[in-house]
C-alpha cells in the first residue's frame, strides 16, 4: 500500500510522524472522508470545501488547490490500482519541539492521505444497503461538532456502545431530547410525508451526504425536506428513520432502542432516496 505524507508518496509501512506530531499528542487536526466507487470520488469538492472550511475555523493554514488535492488522490489511487476505497485525508497541526498546548507560529502542516477499503456495504448500490439496528445515548460530545476534527474520543465511545450490545450505531440526543446525529452519521426521519433532519448548527457535522440527498430530494420529489429539531420521541414514533454518511450512504433504520421503526422494514421513502444517491453515481 502506498501512502502519500508530506510531499512524498511511500510504502505505508516506511510512512514515519514524529510523536511530537500535534495530531498524536492533542488530536490537533481536521479529516475527510472521501468515498470513492467505481474510480469516481462522491462529492469531491464539497469534501475539500469542507475541509478548507475546517481548517481555517481551526487557524491551521494550507491553501491548496482543489487540483492540488485532486492530483494528489489521483496519483494516490493509480499508484493503488484502487477503485473502491474511501480516501483518507488527515491535515494536523504539525510537529512541535515540545509538547504544549498553546501552539507555534512556525510549524507546518502534516499532511497525510491514504486509500482504504470501505465497509463493504459502501461498495454496494445504495438500494442494496443492509438495514440498520441503532441504540440511543446522550451525546457527550464537544461544542463544535460542525468542525470534522480527528479528536474523536467521545465519537469512537458512542461507536464502541453500540458495538457493544450488537447494533450498528448509536444515534444521540442533547439535553432538550432532541436528536443531532449518529456517533458517524446524519440523521433523517419520516413522519406523516414529510421528510425532516436536523439543521446544520454547532451539534452537527455538516455531511456532504446529508447535503446531496437533501438537494436530489428537492429537485426530484414532492416530498417537503424539513430541516428542525426532531425530538427523540417524535423519532420513535417515526414512519421511517434513515441514516446517511460517506460509508454508509443511505441507509434504512429498522430498530430503534430494539423497537421497530414504522413496520420494521425498509420503507418506501428510503428506497425512493437510495435511488436517487444511485443516479448520482452510476
Ligand atoms: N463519518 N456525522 C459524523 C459525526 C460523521 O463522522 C460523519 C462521517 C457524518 C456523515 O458525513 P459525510 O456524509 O460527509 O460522510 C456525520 C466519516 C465517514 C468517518 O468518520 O469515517
Amino acid at each position: 500500500d502506498t501512502v502519500y505524507l508530506n510531499g512524498q508518496f511511500l510504502n505505508k509501512q516506511k510512512a514515519r510522524i514524529s510523536p511530537l506530531d500535534r495530531g498524536f499528542l492533542f488530536g490537533d487536526g481536521i479529516y475527510e472522508v472521501i468515498p470513492c466507487q467505481a474510480g469516481k470520488l462522491i462529492g469531491f469538492e464539497l469534501h475539500i470545501q469542507r475541509l478548507r472550511a475546517g481548517l481555517d475555523s481551526i487557524s491551521i493554514s494550507l491553501d491548496w488547490s482543489y487540483q492540488q488535492w485532486q492530483d494528489i488522490i489521483e496519483s494516490l489511487m493509480k499508484r493503488n490500482q484502487a477503485k473502491d476505497v474511501s480516501v483518507y485525508i488527515q491535515v494536523s497541526r504539525g510537529t512541535d519541539r515540545i509538547r504544549q498546548h498553546g501552539f507555534s507560529q512556525d510549524i507546518s502542516p502534516t499532511i497525510f492521505v491514504m486509500c482504504q477499503a470501505m465497509a463493504s456495504s459502501a461498495y454496494l448500490a445504495a438500494v442494496d444497503s443492509p438495514e440498520l439496528q441503532v441504540m440511543t445515548q446522550l451525546d457527550q460530545r464537544w461544542r463544535n461538532c460542525h468542525i470534522k476534527a480527528t479528536s474523536l474520543l467521545a465519537n469512537v465511545l458512542h461507536f464502541q456502545h453500540a458495538q457493544r450490545l450488537h447494533v450498528d450505531e448509536t444515534l444521540l440526543y442533547n439535553a432538550q431530547q432532541q436528536l443531532t446525529e449518529g456517533s458517524t452519521s446524519n440523521v433523517f426521519v419520516v413522519k406523516k410525508g414529510r421528510v425532516f433532519t436536523p439543521p446544520l448548527d454547532n451539534q452537527i457535522l455538516p455531511g456532504v451526504t446529508r447535503a446531496m440527498l437533501i438537494d436530489m430530494l428537492t429537485k426530484h420529489t414532492q416530498i417537503e425536506v424539513v430541516q428542525k429539531p426532531i425530538l427523540l420521541s417524535d423519532a420513535r414514533t417515526a414512519d421511517e428513520i434513515w441514516l446517511t454518511s460517506s460509508s454508509k450512504q443511505v441507509s434504512a433504520v429498522v430498530t430503534l432502542d430494539g423497537v421497530a421503526v414504522g413496520n420494521g422494514a425498509k420503507g418506501k421513502w428510503c428506497d425512493i432516496a437510495q435511488q436517487l444517491f444511485d443516479r448520482l453515481k452510476f
